[in-house]
C-alpha cells in the first residue's frame, strides 16, 4: 500500500521573495490605495502590533517576501523536523521563461537544488506550474485569453516535465483555475483586474484548455507521471427550505463548483482539492457584500473565514463521484495567534480521514501553509503559517500547533 502524504504547501510568488512577474507590477501600483482603504476598517490589536501592519503599504508589495528563494534549505529542515513526509511548491514562470522561449538554466539549475533538498529529506514533492503568477511578456501579450496561451503554457509544461521527470512524480499544472478567473477577471481585486462576467468565462475556459494541453504534453514527455490540477471546492448548502435558496445555492453551486470541473478531471491522474470554505445560501441583499452567504457558525478565522471542518468530509464524498484518487492540496487557516490551529488541523484531518473508511481515494494532505506569507491582495498581515515569519529580521519561530499537527501525523490515519 502507498504511503500517506503528509506536509504543508507554499507558492513561490508568495515566499520567494525578489520576483519580477505581472503581480509584481500590480502590487506597486495598488499598495498605496490597499493601504488607504484598510483605514476603513477596525482591526483587532493583535494584527496591528505585527509588521507589516494592514494600514501600511508596504503590506501589500511581495518585496522579499520569506527570502524562501535563498533559504529553502533552512526551511525544509523544520518540515522535516516537523514529521512531514511530503511538500508542495510551485516553480516561478517568470524566472525560468523571463522572455518569451528563452528558458533560463540557472533558474532551472535553482529548482533542481530546490528537488534535491527535498529529496535529501525524504519530502515528496509536488509541484506546482502555475500559481497564479505569470512572466510579463505573458501578461503583455494578454496573459490567458491570448490566442495561443495554451500552447505557451504547455511549451512550458513540456520543459518542466523533461528537465525534473525523473525526481518528480507529482504534478499540478495550475492552481484554482475558478478563483483566479473570478478575482481577475469579474471582481477585479487581482491582475488583471478587469471586471467582466463574460471576460471571467472566456478566461476560466481557456485556462481548461490550457490545463488540458499541459496535461497532454507532459504525459507525452513521460506517460508514468502523475498529473492533476487544484480546484477549491466550497461546500454550500441553502439557508432553509425555502425554494428561491435552494434554488440560488444550485446557481452558485454550479458556477464555483462545476463548470469545467468535468473536462479537467479528464485529463487528470488525481484531483488536488483545496478546501476552505462553508457556505449556506440565503438570499438577502442586506446580509453581505454579495447578500448570499449566511453562516451562523461564529467561529471565524482571523480573515474571517468560517470554521466548518464537516465540510471536508462532505466535499470529499461529492468528488468521489469521479473516481479518482484525490490529494488534499491546501487546507488551513489565518490564525495569528494560534488560538485555533491545532483543532482546526484535527477536525478536518479527523473528518477526512472518516471519508477515507468510507472508501473515498484520498492520498495526501497539504496543510495551508508551511510559512507565514504573501496572502495576494491582502498582504502579509493573515498569518496562515504553522511557522511564524517575522518580516523585519525574517527569523523563523515554529508555532505550537505544528508540533501537535506532527503528532498527528506520528498518530497516523
Ligand atoms: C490559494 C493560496 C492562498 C490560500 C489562502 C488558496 O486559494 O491557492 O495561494 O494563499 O488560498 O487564501
Amino acid at each position: 500500500m502507498e504511503r500517506f502524504y503528509w506536509g504543508a504547501a507554499t507558492s513561490s510568488h508568495q515566499i520567494e521573495g525578489g520576483n519580477d512577474n505581472d503581480w509584481t507590477a500590480w502590487e506597486k501600483t495598488h499598495a498605496k490605495r490597499l493601504a488607504q482603504s484598510a483605514r476603513r476598517t477596525t482591526w483587532p490589536e493583535f494584527i496591528l502590533k505585527n509588521y507589516p501592519s494592514p494600514l501600511e503599504p508596504e503590506n501589500y508589495i511581495s518585496g522579499k517576501a520569506c527570502d524562501h528563494y535563498r533559504r529553502f534549505r533552512e526551511d525544509f529542515d523544520i518540515a522535516k523536523s516537523l514529521g512531514h513526509n511530503a511538500h508542495r511548491f510551485s516553480l516561478e514562470w517568470s524566472r525560468i521563461e523571463p522572455e518569451e522561449g528563452k528558458f533560463n538554466e540557472q533558474e532551472i539549475e535553482h529548482y533542481r537544488e530546490v528537488i534535491r533538498a527535498l529529496r535529501e529529506r525524504n519530502l515528496e514533492p509536488f509541484v506546482t506550474l502555475w500559481h497564479w503568477t505569470v512572466p510579463r511578456w505573458f501578461a503583455e501579450r494578454g496573459g490567458w485569453l491570448c490566442s495561443d496561451a495554451g500552447r505557451l503554457f504547455a511549451r512550458f509544461a513540456a520543459r518542466m516535465a523533461h528537465e525534473f521527470g525523473r525526481d518528480v512524480r507529482w504534478w499540478l499544472t495550475m492552481n484554482e483555475l475558478e478563483t483566479f478567473a473570478r478575482h481577475g477577471y469579474f471582481l477585479g481585486d487581482r491582475p488583471p483586474g478587469r471586471t467582466n462576467p463574460f471576460a471571467a468565462y472566456r478566461a476560466l475556459k481557456a485556462l481548461v484548455g490550457a490545463h488540458r494541453a499541459a496535461y497532454d504534453a507532459m504525459k507525452e514527455v513521460s506517460p508514468s507521471l502523475a498529473v492533476g490540477f487544484t480546484e477549491s471546492v466550497v461546500d454550500f448548502e441553502p439557508y432553509g427550505r425555502s425554494p428561491h435558496n435552494l434554488l440560488a445555492m444550485k446557481a452558485i453551486r454550479w458556477w464555483r463548483n462545476d463548470p469545467f470541473f468535468g473536462a479537467l478531471v479528464r485529463s487528470a491522474d488525481f484531483i488536488g482539492l483545496q478546501h476552505y470554505f462553508h457556505s449556506r445560501i440565503r438570499l438577502n441583499p442586506f446580509l453581505s457584500a454579495w447578500g448570499i452567504q449566511y453562516n451562523e457558525n461564529k467561529e471565524v478565522s482571523d480573515v474571517g473565514w468560517e470554521i466548518h471542518p464537516e465540510s471536508i468530509y462532505r466535499v470529499l464524498k461529492e468528488l468521489a463521484r469521479y473516481g479518482k484518487p484525490i490529494v488534499v492540496t491546501e487546507n488551513g487557516l489565518a490564525d495569528a495567534r494560534d488560538v485555533h490551529r491545532t483543532r482546526y488541523i484535527n477536525d478536518h484531518v479527523g473528518w477526512m480521514a472518516r471519508a477515507k473508511r468510507e472508501g473515498v481515494d484520498v492520498r495526501g494532505y497539504f496543510y495551508w501553509s508551511l510559512l507565514d506569507n504573501f496572502e495576494w491582495q491582502s498582504g502579509f498581515w493573515p498569518r496562515f503559517g504553522l511557522v511564524k515569519i517575522d518580516y523585519r529580521t525574517l527569523q523563523r519561530t515554529v508555532r505550537p500547533s505544528a508540533w501537535q499537527y506532527k503528532k498527528l501525523i506520528e498518530r497516523g490515519m
